[in-house]
């Protein structure tokens, strides 16, 4: 079984940047066709534009139903089916217990669960038997971290789903899999800490809890997504890859 996604349609959302943007790149670079989106229409036709091959981008918000009725009716337009789906897009607001509102609440829910839901459920008519659907989790559903209650329970619930799902559309072979980064050099982590010196120290200091003793890059992630989504990883259905340096495992 091979790595390649000759001839394949691939849809990444929250592609413009980060794990989303070297997801898609890897796709690409490997012979799919791949659709990514991001919320800032000109930051997701510029990060398109970068990726040599046939990528598209699409402003599409993955917590709004309309912007993924008009992904998918547009993949089907140009493509007429989908291969793989990686719903990657998510949102994480710090929030220690006492400061929690309902709309920090809603915001991470409503793109971490409800978007991943819809972001699924609007893509499986187009979706072939024996496509391969990768959700995006996160160490945060495995190992505690201060302030990240709400987003580590919306990652648990992607974890939930995929099992789920694995088992509801194995009889079309569609396989289910989920991909947890651990602590990952991202340009959104990145706005934690602006200024390439605050940059360096913050990664270094979240790196320092994995065995590495370093922080992921956006392309080691996607190196372990573009594997589970492509068919080198045929038998591998409702699992959980962590590519967190060992962060969740020792
Ligand atoms: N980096 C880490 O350390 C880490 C650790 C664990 C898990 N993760 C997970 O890995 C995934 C990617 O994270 P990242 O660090 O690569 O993020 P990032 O650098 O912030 O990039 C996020 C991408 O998603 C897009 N996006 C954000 N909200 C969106 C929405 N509602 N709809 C569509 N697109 C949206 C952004 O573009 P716009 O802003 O234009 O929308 C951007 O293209 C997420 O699921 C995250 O939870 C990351």
């Amino acid at each position: 079984m091979s790595d390649t996604f000759h001839r394949k349609i691939a849809v990444v959302t929250g592609g413009s940047a980060g794990i989303g943007h070297a997801t898609a790149r890897k796709i690409a670079a490997r012979g799919g066709a791949v659709y990514i989106t991001g919320r800032d229409g000109d930051r997701v036709k510029a990060a398109a534009a970068d990726i040599p091959g046939d990528v598209v981008g699409v402003q599409a918000d993955s917590a709004s139903v309309d912007d993924l009725d008009r992904l998918f009716a547009q993949v089907q337009e140009r493509s007429g089916r989908l291969d793989v789906l990686v719903a990657n897009a998510a949102a994480i607001v710090p929030a220690p217990l006492g400061s929690i509102t309902t709309e920090i609440i809603d915001t991470v829910f409503g793109v971490n669960m409800a978007g991943t839901i819809m972001t699924v459920q609007k893509a499986l008519p187009l979706l072939v038997d024996g496509g391969a659907v990768v959700l995006v989790g996160s160490m945060a559903a495995h190992k505690a971290s201060r302030g990240q209650s709400v987003y580590a329970a919306s990652k648990a619930g992607v974890r939930a789903l995929a099992r789920t799902w694995a088992l509801e559309l194995s009889p079309r072979g569609i396989r289910v899999n989920v991909v947890s980064p651990g602590p990952t050099d991202t340009p959104g982590i990145a706005q934690l800490a602006p200024g390439d010196e605050a940059r360096k120290a913050f990664f270094s200091r979240m790196g320092a809890g994995t065995p590495m003793t370093r922080a992921g890059t956006a392309e080691e992630v996607a190196a372990v997504i573009a594997f589970v989504a492509s068919d080198a990883a045929s038998h591998v259905n409702g699992a959980d890859y962590q590519a967190d340096g060992g962060y969740g495992q020792v």
